[in-house]
């Protein structure tokens, strides 16, 4: 769990520093005033980028040659981990964990889990299948220490096949060899995939049932991205030809996709924006406790911006409620200061308020937002 958190020079945040944060941060603050731009530099300490932005120069603050996120996670058991990131204009990164500098972003990843929920949640569902899969992968790399090497090695075996694939002259041996290895690492990166999307289907029916009890049932089904029935290596003898003839690989765990259903029908296609938003917070939920219901239980953060837009109030509460229960770390954006008033569970601790304003966080709790001028939806 982020304990401490100190950002340089992310968007309009030139200096931002908090400290002994809690399970429940909200920041409320008018449009513009640096409340998602908070939760960038949270998802930077995680990914070392934002959610938001494809290049690091457009959240370095203009003028600026870097910006510079700084975070202590509070581990179980009491230690404190310091985390690192700097991002340059040129795109460098630099990584420290525990002071020390790493070259690989997977260093960091492991140290903080942070999941987004916002206004692009829906594409999840709607959106093409690698969205998907990045999100099958997220949950495996926490949880199959095995996933990570193999997935690797099918990156490079990949790119090597289909470079061999596409030059005029065929060498018969090398693309043997390089099949061969694609197909084991495929197998066993799809293996890793297939044990956590066990894991994960039951959590996810019952957190689906909880937020969305008025729907069907909510399915998921895996597709690994080639015929089930056969071993990799023989789909991708039974493909070899289309495979040379357009010079690429066409089945394969690069292909594999999760299917979401209601009552039987794709969900993509069924559900409204906000039934579809909580779907979305499902599926994430219930990552979040497949990776807190292992041997080394891990605390996921949750970047949630501006919850209660496309939620009613029934239903922003039943995410809180989801959220609260599974004892996860949760930073929510909203305008208003009362626009969480009521949402949190009255009987946990209330969450900390914080007020954004130009660039500035200012904390103005501890609040009870279940106190106070709560409405009540009588509907
Ligand atoms: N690279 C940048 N340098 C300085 N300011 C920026 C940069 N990028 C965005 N901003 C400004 O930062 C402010 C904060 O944006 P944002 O965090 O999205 O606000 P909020 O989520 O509170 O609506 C905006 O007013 C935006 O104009
Ligand atoms: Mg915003």
């Amino acid at each position: 769990m982020l304990s401490r958190l100190d950002i340089y020079n992310v968007r309009n945040l030139e200096a931002v520093r908090l400290h002994g944060l809690g399970r429940a941060c909200v920041l409320f603050g008018e449009n513009g005033s640096g409340k998602t731009s908070v939760l960038e530099a949270i998802h930077m300490l995680s990914l070392a980028r934002s959610f938001r932005a494809s290049s690091a120069r457009s959240v370095i603050r203009h003028g600026e040659p870097h910006c510079t996120v700084y975070g202590e996670v509070a581990q179980a058991g009491g230690a404190v981990r310091a985390l690192g990131v700097q991002r340059e204009t040129s795109g460098m990164a630099m990584l420290k964990v525990a002071g020390r500098p790493v070259r690989n972003v997977s260093s960091l990843v492991a140290e903080l889990p942070v999941l987004v929920i916002n206004a692009d949640s829906f594409q999840l569902l709607v959106g093409p299948p690698a969205g998907r899969r990045r999100f099958l992968d997220w949950g495996v790399f926490h949880v199959e220490h095995e996933f990570f090497p193999a997935w690797q090695r099918f990156q490079r075996c990949i790119k090597q096949r289909n470079t061999l694939l596409r030059r005029d002259k065929l060498a018969p041996e090398e693309l043997a060899a390089w099949t061969r290895d694609l197909a084991s690492a495929g197998e066993r990166l799809t293996a890793c995939r297939r044990r956590y999307f066990d894991q994960l289907v039951p959590v996810f029916g019952e957190v689906a049932a909880e937020l969305l009890p008025e729907c069907e049932a909510v399915g998921l089904r895996f597709r690994q991205g080639w015929d089930a029935s056969q071993p990799y290596e023989a789909a991708l003898a039974a493909t070899a030809g289309s495979d040379r003839e357009q010079g690429y690989t066409h089945v394969g765990p690069q292909r594999a996709e999760i299917a979401v259903t209601v009552g039987g029908h794709s969900a993509a296609d069924t559900l409204s924006r906000g039934q579809q938003k909580l779907v979305v917070c499902a599926l994430k939920l219930a990552q979040g406790h497949v990776l807190r219901r292992q041997e080394r239980p891990m605390t996921c953060s949750y970047l949630i911006d501006d919850l209660p837009s496309e939620l009613d109030a029934i239903h922003t509460r039943r995410v809180c409620d989801q959220l609260q229960a599974l004892g996860a770390q949760v930073f929510i954006t909203c305008i208003a200061e009362n626009a969480m008033a009521g949402m949190w569970p009255a009987a946990a601790v209330p969450p900390q308020l914080f007020h954004v304003e130009q660039g500035r966080v200012t904390p103005v709790g501890p609040a009870n937002p279940g106190a106070g001028d709560a409405v009540e939806d009588g509907q």
